[in-house]
């Protein structure tokens, strides 16, 4: 079983990443054949500096180093590296029908927070169909967010299949429940675009500053509180073990505790959970040219199944 997934480079990767996708990866490459890579075309519906590009896709591999991907296990890769994606993108264009794409939601609320939208923008699913089917993946691990996006690709495949014979392989999304949503410091979906994320490799003082900025409810410190609607709760729910999140939850209800506290205690397991990670990271800072060997190896290996399944197509539309 092929699993693929990329994330685009438009920034330092947040907990929300982690949770609803890279933790996902790592567990996935042991068992499975992992295709992950940065999604440097997509972002330049949003990256308009090519230095900036550059830097932030090297930027976002050394952090799927650090966070465990493994080069031996998994095939780890730039998108801009296999032009052939682009060549799939156009042919399953021509088959897709333009009230598929003004449905879906991603397009209406980047649009909507001012984004121009673009012909780029709008096409955005194509050429994520593009690099899920090019690769022939069977599971694509992914937050709930981007579960449209998967509907997309799964009816181009069945189109294209339905049009030009048994082409291409139809995937399925991988979404766990729990973590499909992680909240942001605002208690809105944590999200780049909202300016609401804990970084995981943010320098202490900064990791320490947002959590002591969480958004909070005026009850008073004596009174008990509510763990499902806290932020902090359920940040802390991902670092903790079963024991210590029932501790806090026992705490909330009985009261006599502030939110301070609850925020001191998320900012120790945030710290302990990323430790070996944040070190790793900061390795990495410092050779730079081993990630990027890295993306090379793998753009090679990417690279051949691609065109594999690229002549495949061409061959099936007539080239
Ligand atoms: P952002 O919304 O910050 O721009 P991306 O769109 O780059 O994040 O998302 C990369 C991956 O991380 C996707 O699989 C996405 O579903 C997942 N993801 C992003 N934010 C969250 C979140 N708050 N909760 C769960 N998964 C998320
Ligand atoms: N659209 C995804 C996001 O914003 C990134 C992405 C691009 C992707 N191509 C993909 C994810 C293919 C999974 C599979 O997060």
């Amino acid at each position: 079983m092929r699993v693929l997934s990329g994330v685009q480079p438009t920034g330092k990767l947040h907990i929300g990443n982690y949770f609803g996708a890279i933790r996902q990866y790592v567990a996935l490459q042991e068992d499975h054949e992992g295709f992950y890579f940065m999604a440097d075309y997509h972002a330049l519906t949003t990256v308009r500096d090519g230095a900036q590009l550059r830097q932030q896709t090297l930027d976002v591999a050394a952090d799927f180093l650090a966070l465990g991907l493994d080069p031996a296990k998994a095939v780890i890769f730039r998108q801009s590296n296999i032009p052939e994606v682009c060549e799939l993108s156009w042919i399953l264009s021509t088959i897709c029908p333009m009230g598929l794409l003004e449905r879906c939601h991603a397009y209406k609320d980047k649009v909507s927070q001012g984004l121009p939208a673009d012909h780029g923008l709008f096409a955005y699913p194509v050429l994520m169909a593009a690099d899920i089917l090019i690769y022939n993946s069977n599971l694509v691990p992914v937050g709930q967010d981007q579960k449209q996006h998967i509907e997309v690709t799964r009816d181009l495949a069945e189109r294209l299949n339905h049009m030009y014979g048994e082409t291409l392989t139809v995937p399925e999304p991988y979404i766990l429940e729990n973590t499909a949503v992680v909240p942001g410091l605002d208690g809105r979906k944590m999200s780049k675009s909202y300016d609401n994320t804990i970084g995981i490799f943010d320098p202490d003082n900064v990791v320490k500053k947002k959590i002591m900025g969480i958004v909070t409810d005026s009850t008073p410190v004596e009174a008990p509180k509510d763990p499902a609607n806290s932020t902090i709760f359920q940040l802390y729910s991902l670092f903790a073990s079963p024991e210590q999140r029932a501790a806090m939850e026992a705490s909330f209800l009985a009261g006599g505790t502030g939110y301070g506290e609850y925020k001191k205690q998320l900012l120790a397991s945030f710290l302990e959970y990323f430790g070996k990670q944040r070190e790793r990271r900061a390795e990495l800072a410092q050779d730079l040219a081993y990630v990027e060997d890295v993306l090379v190896e793998g753009a090679k290996q990417a690279r051949v199944v691609a065109r594999e399944t690229l002549d495949r197509v061409r061959a099936a539309v007539g080239f």
